[in-house]
């Protein structure tokens, strides 16, 4: 069965150059693009985006960091979406946790610039992706 998942390339990701290498990871694994479309976050979006992480010691820094340029936003489709494209990023830390061989593995080294999002559960993507592609 086939699901959707959110993927953002995060300001330190589009800035460094590494769109085409996210986006050629996500199709050489054999998922779909539904959605793609570069663009600047107002703080009404990152606060609704990171609400669950809102009262976090990071909360402003990750407000911050999220609308400092230009994130790639990009709705992604295939069968277990939300679990490869996890895999494809790797854990949250590019150090203690993000295998080589994962796009944060290879390219990151703090928590903060972790280059990629991706929605975490069903129930995540389906709010993200509303909240960032409504007409869907
Ligand atoms: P992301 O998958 O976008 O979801 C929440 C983000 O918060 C996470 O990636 C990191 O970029 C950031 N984050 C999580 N933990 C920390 C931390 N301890 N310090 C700074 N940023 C963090």
């Amino acid at each position: 069965m086939s699901e959707r998942t959110l993927v953002l390339v995060k300001p330190d990701g589009v800035e460094r150059g590494l769109v085409g290498e996210v986006i050629g990871r996500i199709e050489r694994k054999g998922l779909k693009l539904v959605a793609l479309e570069l663009r600047q976050v107002d703080e009404d979006l990152a606060k609704q985006h990171y609400a669950e992480h809102d009262g976090k010691p990071f909360f402003g820094s990750l407000l911050e960091f999220i609308t400092s340029g230009q994130v790639l936003a990009a709705v992604v489709e295939g069968p277990r979406a939300i679990s490869a494209f996890r895999q494809l990023a790797g854990g949250t830390d590019p150090v203690e946790k993000a295998a080589p061989g994962s796009i944060r593995g290879d390219f990151g080294l703090e928590v903060q610039y972790n280059l990629v999002h991706g929605s975490d559960s069903p129930e995540s993507a389906e709010r993200e992706i509303k909240l960032w592609f409504p007409s869907l």
